[in-house]
């Protein structure tokens, strides 16, 4: 019996199986009441009035940016940006960090297994500043060696940018080597870490992570509320990514000077309430443990992983070491489309991913257009595998094969 089932209002419907995590985590009841609370008794716009409501929002805010500097391990509350996601905070750091500081023939090393998230922005650098994109490439089943950190790591490069943990096969990175590597060379570090921190304890000045991404609606908390962490000396020197609002010091018919960091980098009236929620969030993972976690997902993944080397027409993608998948299961049915094995699941109330999983060259790497992809949590049970596998072993014979 799974104790934490019964926080979240929508697992009491048991004809659902949940296991699109990655994409999304479900959120307990006290994150959901903790943004009603926020609305319906401290609501006004933070940072701007002098007023008690705003007093309180803007309390409500700031002690959620001290919430997940803890959880971040970061040295500074001012060191975290709220923005909207993962996305967003990539975009900040490849804008702001990236533009004004690199040079032609610059180089920029991110992973084959990168989220489009940690892609795309280098790629936009790459294209204004005329820098170089290089990648490093991975064994088959995700693995990243040393030896590769080292080879593509050069005096060139000025930035790795790094997803922490794959979306597609659940691998973690070796963030702390890379950025060592990386740190020799004088390059700085950008880390997506927004399928890592639901999942594993992060320690950014442990990682030496120069830059770390997170989302709040992969780790309990809202959608459209997600942080960066940033070295302070690095983001006093960067310039704005987004501006207007109350992220001035002064204004002028021709110029401004800026707010201090971070609310030099958070334009407009802030998401306060998702702040909050995301902080809600963030307290009840504290509550149920990192290590429960993964012990949890890892009990699930290897239930998952023996019961489908059993099943004939499924290749699974990634480690065969239940450790090393972060509670995501990749895999194609023979002969079938993942839309097609998605859709036919759905039909018994089976969620998962189908599809590129916004990681298009890693799929090309993998030699798939698209897979299937079961992502598990710790509020999942092994009776939930045990029926998701039931399913799964019907679709062939959905789709008009013989077995
Ligand atoms: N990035 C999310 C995923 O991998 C949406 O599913």
């Amino acid at each position: 019996m799974n104790n934490w089932r019964a926080d979240f209002p929508i697992l009491s419907d048991e004809r659902y199986i949940y296991f699109d995590n990655a994409a999304t985590s479900q959120r307990p009841k006290q994150v959901t009441d903790a943004i009603t609370r926020f609305y319906e008794q401290d609501n006004a716009n933070p940072l701007r009035g002098l007023y008690e409501w705003s007093v309180r929002a803007t309390d409500d805010y700031e002690n959620a940016r001290s919430a997940v500097a803890e959880f971040l391990h970061a040295k500074k509350a001012e060191e975290i940006i709220f923005t909207r996601n993962t996305t967003e905070s990539l975009n900040l750091v490849a804008y702001s960090y990236g533009l004004s500081h690199l040079n032609e023939g610059d180089e920029i090393v991110v992973c084959i297994t990168e989220h489009h998230s940690n892609l795309l922005p280098w790629q936009m650098c790459v294209k204004k500043k005329g820098a170089v994109l290089k990648f490093f490439e991975t064994e088959p089943d995700g693995t990243l060696t040393e030896e590769e950190i080292r080879s593509k790591i050069t005096e060139k490069t000025k930035i790795v940018a790094i997803g922490h943990v794959s979306n597609v096969l659940g691998v973690t990175h070796p963030v702390k080597k890379i950025a060592q590597i990386a740190h020799e060379a004088g390059a700085v570090v950008v880390v997506d870490g927004a399928q890592s921190a639901p999942h594993i304890a992060v320690d950014v000045q442990e990682l030496g992570a120069d830059f770390y991404a997170i989302s709040g609606h992969k780790m309990l908390g809202p959608m459209g509320i997600g942080a960066l962490y940033g070295r302070m000396e690095l983001l006093e020197e960067m310039p704005p990514f987004l501006t207007g609002g109350e992220m001035i010091e002064f204004v002028t018919r021709e110029d401004a000077t800026y707010a201090e960091v971070p609310h030099k980098f958070e334009a407009g009236t802030v998401n306060a309430a998702g702040a909050y929620g995301m902080a809600a969030g963030i307290a009840y993972l504290k509550q149920v443990g990192f290590d429960a976690i993964m012990q949890q997902e890892e009990k699930l993944t290897a239930r998952l992983l023996a019961q489908l080397k059993e099943l004939p027409h499924i290749t699974v993608y990634g480690s065969e070491d239940p450790a090393k998948h972060s509670g995501i299961v990749t895999f194609n049915v023979e002969g079938c489309h993942p839309h097609d094995v998605s859709s036919i699941l759905d039909e018994d109330h089976v969620c998962i991913r189908a599809g590129h999983h916004c990681a298009q060259p890693l799929l090309q790497y993998l030699g798939v257009n698209a897979t299937c992809r079961a992502s598990m949590y710790f509020y999942n049970t092994e009776e939930e595998v045990d029926r998701f596998v039931e399913k799964l072993a019907g679709v062939r014979k959905e789709l008009g094969y013989g077995s």
